[in-house]
């Protein structure tokens, strides 16, 4: 069960303080050809595909959370569009010269669906497309793992303070994620919304057989989107891209 149920403008003044915008626009442009089409599995509230779109690339999200798909689309946006569907469920004709996922988004696939979910992004991409995928892995939770903490963010005169309690499940080894944000409007009106959701702790070596195994190779990793050297001691973020090996077989 995934939440992200609330009005996607909280969502996106949280992204702002978590994410570099600018480096990830960067790096995913840089990855497919003028003009080319671009999928991005778990958009969010499409803020990459709003910047890609403005780029010139052929856009489509896909995003299980309904609230959040509202948003981008009243954001709008050139060449975009939006899909409401869990990724494990999603299809599609088309074919794609970039697909990627980002900000922890496989995380939230139960772990039995990742390899199915690969094995159909793969059968999506276009001859010499890209896969790029960053998710979160063992040493990010371990590392970042708090029983209970409290965040505030604020942005176009909103307050949003993150209450949140994280629990640790060693036998799945799931994280799970229960949270309360209390918003504060800029006329001073209040509103709370939970958000909960669970996530497969993920490891490298997990991800690169699993790309492995659908027929997806690995062709270079970073520690972060401004092409950050992916340090040995396995701390950061881990960003993969990966390319249909030629033999249609697998
Ligand atoms: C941390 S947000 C990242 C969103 C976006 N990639 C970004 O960078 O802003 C995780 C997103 O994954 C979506 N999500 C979680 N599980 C999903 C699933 N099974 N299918 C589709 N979307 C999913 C959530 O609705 C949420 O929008």
């Amino acid at each position: 069960m995934t939440g992200f149920e609330f009005p996607g403008q909280y969502y996106e003044i949280m992204r702002g303080d978590f994410r570099d915008l600018a480096a990830e626009t960067e790096f995913l442009a840089s990855l497919a050809p003028a003009g080319g089409r671009v999928l991005d599995l778990g958009c969010g509230t499409g803020t990459n595909l709003r910047e890609l779109g403005a780029r010139g690339f052929s856009c489509l999200g896909a995003d299980q959370s309904a609230s959040f798909i509202e948003y981008a689309r009243t954001a709008g946006g050139e060449g975009v569009e939006y899909v409401h569907d869990r990724v494990e469920t999603f299809t599609c004709d088309d074919r794609f010269d970039l697909v990627y996922s980002i900000f922890m988004t496989l995380n939230y696939l139960p772990r039995a669906e990742l390899q199915p979910v690969l094995r159909k992004i793969r059968g999506m991409l276009r001859p010499g497309g890209h896969v790029v995928l960053e998710f979160g892995h063992l040493l990010d939770f371990v590392e970042g793992y708090q029983q209970h903490t409290v965040a505030h963010h604020r942005g176009d005169g909103v307050l949003i303070t993150r209450l949140a309690r994280q629990s640790i499940n060693p036998h799945a080894a799931n994280w799970r994620n229960e949270e309360t944000l209390l918003v504060r409007e800029i006329d001073g009106q209040v509103a709370m919304y939970d958000n909960f959701f669970d996530q497969a702790v993920l490891t490298g070596p997990e991800v690169r057989g699993l790309l492995a195994d659908v027929g997806l190779t690995v062709t270079v990793e970073y520690g972060g989107f401004r092409k950050e050297y992916a340090p040995g001691h396995g701390r950061g973020p881990l960003v993969m891209v990966a390319t249909a090996e030629e033999a249609s077989s697998v």
